[in-house]
């Protein structure tokens, strides 16, 4: 199969080409930073190298703010590599799912065996309120679409490792879980969605992640999943002005950057 046919071989592309702009052979773990979670980038550890997106085969600048555009590698305390994809592609940008796969398969190719996926989303579960980190515990994948091409049967029990979810109770005993619903967006929900959403066990709502955390775990990654809840979804009490949002947000940010900053200092 010729290299624009197979994702995967695009994927070995893309992690050659980062290891010779980065000048980092290998990176030992990969994050991707969602609203409310980019000041990380700058507090994990030491930046080696900032990589604009589109010189990495596959790779496409971002279409959504917040988004930085850029793939940027770091070296940890404990000496190992970690990998921002600051680049996520979204279904609702219509390049199709492999295109929203493939900074995970980039990063599986680039030697990372473990994947941390953020996003910022809204909270269907009245418990969870506007700025709070919410660690994924499962996902309902609604986007009527997989990552995943031919007889590819791939167990997604404990999806979201058991092993890292661990790791972020220990550093964040009071941290919230719940499911994460994926819907393709780009529009957000009806309130009478919300409510079907709460029904079958949903309680935050997105529009990433979910086909993200299939391709990791199909490429043999562990994943951990964490979301800002950055408004309650439609229909859920008052919902916030976009500017008290973005306040929310920004307010989070250090939080978050400090939550995990210390998740990968124990990974
Ligand atoms: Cl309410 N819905 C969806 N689909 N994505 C979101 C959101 C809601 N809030 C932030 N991201």
């Amino acid at each position: 199969m010729s290299e624009s046919q197979d994702p995967d071989a695009l994927a070995a592309t893309a992690a050659r080409t980062l290891a010779e702009l980065t000048g980092v052979e290998r990176h030992d773990i990969a994050l991707t930073l969602g609203s409310g979670w980019g000041k990380a980038a700058d507090v994990i550890g030491e930046t080696v190298a900032v990589v604009p997106a589109e010189e990495v085969p596959g790779f496409h600048g971002s279409a959504v703010p917040g988004h930085s555009g850029t793939l940027r590698s770091i070296r940890l305390a404990n000496g190992a590599h970690a990998l921002i994809i600051g680049a996520r592609t979204h279904l609702y940008e219509g390049r199709g799912v492999r295109a929203v796969v493939h900074g995970v398969r980039t990063a599986a190719a680039a030697g990372a065996r473990v994947m941390i996926l953020t996003n910022g989303a809204g909270g269907i579960d009245p418990a969870f309120g506007a700025g709070e980190a919410v660690l994924i515990s499962d996902h309902i994948n609604l986007t009527a679409t997989s990552p995943l091409e031919g007889a590819h049967f791939v167990d997604l029990t404990d999806l979201y490792a058991p092993r890292l979810r661990e790791i972020a109770r220990n550093v964040a005993p009071e941290i919230a879980e719940g499911v994460y619903v994926q819907l393709p967006g780009p529009h957000y929900e009806t309130p009478a969605e919300i409510h079907y959403l709460r029904a079958i066990g949903g309680q935050i709502v997105g529009m990433s992640t979910g086909l993200e955390a299939i391709a990791a775990r199909a490429a043999g990654m562990e994943v951990l999943g964490l979301s800002l809840v950055t408004n309650p979804a439609a229909g859920m009490g008052d919902p916030l002005s976009h500017e008290e949002v973005l306040a929310a947000g920004r307010a989070a940010e250090p939080r978050l950057a400090e939550l995990l900053s210390r998740i990968v200092a124990r990974l």
